[in-house]
């Protein structure tokens, strides 16, 4: 469907034209005066320059000329020079009722051109526990995915987990402290590996802070851990045994996590997965004279003549050979164009990273690992705090693991279910971590992602003001009312308005299409947020001044229920596409 917008700026525009002005005079936007009227088009005061007349003339004129349209109750002149537009009800009814017959799209068209997207969001890092911070790349990603999927893009998600790094040679280090008789260490050893992991998660996770503690006291366990992970790096046959252990047993607990955050990957590349590819890569840079020795590491510059903040060289291996976190992102981007050929790449990453990814990207681009035509782009985003304004922390101050924090949200929601009072014990369990996913989720997304936000659990959990649970509430009553009704007629029309509250909730409705469509093009969840916060807010409006079940007219009270199947529609619609999902029940 045509959004609202753009059909009402066809009709002004044809009025402009008609009354001899050009065309580009005709724009119409919401009006920042929803009091006096619904949109508004400024274009007779811009017109007033190039046809030397007052600005309110011109708008006198236009506004006689569209007198009568039937798509307008009201489109006024007014000093000095607007046009203040009101839809009518009949026409805001058949836009409703036609968005309502579009089963499951609701209007909304996918793109014409659609693209190829890969998106390299949660980037945990293996055999450390998942914390906070990687929770709002997962959330923020998988609700960027999500909506460009709706759109119609072909989107691949890729976790890139954090697999490569001097964490490997300290578990490799402390375990050998520990089990120095695994047949892992025994370089002679040149028979099967045991298929069995000599470790389960939880020693995985405590050796990890364990190593990570002691390398920081003790020089020559620090040189030991970095030898390990040389000769990791280098092949070592026992360690890469080792290194696939690690991986799998890592690997299953997090999938475990991100499913009860509702996040799936398509890929579920590391790190390691770009090793491969770096000799050659680093080659060709040589080659094509783009790398050079500075200082003993090699480094490809990046900075450009437009900068007003010094861009650093991007290195590419340090003095004694070693690749870094930069070698292995480039490394990376040679196999997603080499297999996949995206048309573009989205990061999400803490927004701490972009001076890093500027170089990253640049450096891609100018080596031509990623071919100018092809789209890289960092979505970088702010700190989650705790209520004293400082990055969120467990109650003993230490770093807060996801699984902790969930339970804790969870818990929170059980207690207030409870409080009610009229679920079974397993439906309340099962209602409360619904729920919670909600406050969380939201309470991320309803941010703009590159700010810090203080994670504030008694907000995020509250019924009322902008948070998740309030919305899926407001799902929930549109459920339960409907559920009452028994015999909803899916043919009913959706009646014009009667009442301000109900030609509201339809004015609400048409902006879907608009809300999406510029959270997709900003990869910008929080705008579907911020629209689903304003049509909650109308629906209950609404809900609260109108006998809905008790109406006696019964086109009218069919024309309600229609209303309210759409209106339970697509705000289920959107949670989905944040990442969320309503219960039958608070
Ligand atoms: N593992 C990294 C971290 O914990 C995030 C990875 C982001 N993605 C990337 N391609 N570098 O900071």
């Amino acid at each position: 469907m045509k959004e609202i917008l753009q059909q009402i700026k066809e009709e002004v525009v044809a009025g402009f034209v008609a009354c001899g002005y050009d065309e580009k005079y005709g724009m119409v936007s919401l009006s920042n005066r929803p009091d006096l009227c619904q949109f508004q088009c400024n274009g007779a005061l811009a017109a007033a320059k190039e046809y030397k007349k007052a600005p309110i003339a011109i708008a006198t004129e236009v506004a006689q000329k569209l007198s009568g349209n039937e798509m307008f109750a009201k489109c006024e002149a007014c000093p000095p020079g607007f046009l203040n537009i009101d839809l009518s009800d009949e026409f805001l009814a058949k836009f409703v009722s036609e968005m309502a017959s579009d089963k499951d799209r609701f209007g909304v068209e996918k793109v014409s051109n659609p693209k190829k997207i890969m998106i390299d969001y949660g980037g945990p890092n293996v055999a450390k526990p998942l914390h906070v911070g990687h929770l709002r790349s997962a959330i923020i990603g998988e609700s960027i995915k999500r909506t460009a999927r709706f759109m119609g893009d072909e989107v691949i998600g890729d976790v890139h987990l954090g697999d490569w790094g001097l964490q490997m040679g300290l578990i490799i280090t402390e375990l050998k402290l520990r089990k120095p008789e695994l047949v892992y260490f025994d370089e002679n050893y040149d028979g099967e590996y045991p298929s069995e992991p000599p470790f389960t998660i939880s020693e995985l996770e405590e050796i990890y802070p364990c190593a990570s503690g002691k390398s920081k006291e003790d020089e020559a366990y620090k040189e030991a851990a970095m030898t390990a992970t040389y000769e990791l790096q280098h092949g070592r046959k026992g360690y890469q045994a080792l290194l696939s252990h690690i991986l799998n047993v890592s690997v299953s607990d997090l999938k475990r996590n991100y499913e009860k955050l509702d996040v799936t990957f398509d890929l579920w590349k590391g790190e390691s997965d770009a090793q491969p590819y770096i000799p050659d890569m680093v080659q060709k840079m040589k080659d094509d004279g783009f790398a050079y020795i500075s200082e003993g590491a090699l480094v490809v510059d990046v900075k450009e003549e437009t900068d007003t903040k010094e861009v650093p060289p991007c290195m590419i291996l340090k003095s004694d050979g070693a690749s870094l976190y930069n070698t292995t992102d480039l490394a990376t981007l040679v196999w997603r164009m080499q297999d996949y050929n995206p048309d573009s790449v989205i990061y999400v990453v803490d927004k701490r990273q972009e001076l890093y990814f500027t170089q990253v990207f640049r450096c891609a681009k100018k080596t031509g690992i990623v071919p100018a035509d092809k789209n890289l782009y960092f979505v970088g985003f702010g700190t989650m705090n705790g209520k004293d304004g400082k990055p969120f922390k467990t109650r003993q101050g230490g770093v807060m693991r996801l699984e902790y924090l969930l339970k804790e949200v969870e818990d929170k929601m059980l207690e207030k279910i409870k409080e009610n009072g009229t679920m079974s014990d397993e439906e309340a369990e099962k209602t409360a971590s619904v729920v919670a996913l909600s406050a969380i989720k939201y309470g991320d997304l309803s941010n703009q992602a590159s700010k810090d936000y203080i994670f504030d659990i008694d907000r995020f959990t509250s019924n009322e003001g902008n948070t998740g649970p309030y919305i899926l509430y407001t799902i929930v009553r549109c459920k339960s009312i409907l559920n009452k009704a028994k015999d909803v007629d899916a043919l009913a029309t959706i009646l014009p308005a009667h009442s301000d509250s109900e030609k509201a909730l339809h004015l609400e409705l048409t902006k879907f299409m608009a809300a999406l469509s510029s959270a997709y093009e900003d990869m910008a969840p929080h705008k579907i947020c911020a629209y689903i916060y304003d049509l909650a807010n109308a629906f209950n409006r609404f809900y609260h001044d109108t006998k809905i079940l008790a109406e006696e007219d019964q086109t009218r009270k069919a024309s309600y229920l229609k209303l309210l199947t759409l209106t339970r529609d697509i705000l289920e619609q959107s949670i989905d596409l944040l990442g969320f999902k309503a219960p039958e029940r608070m």
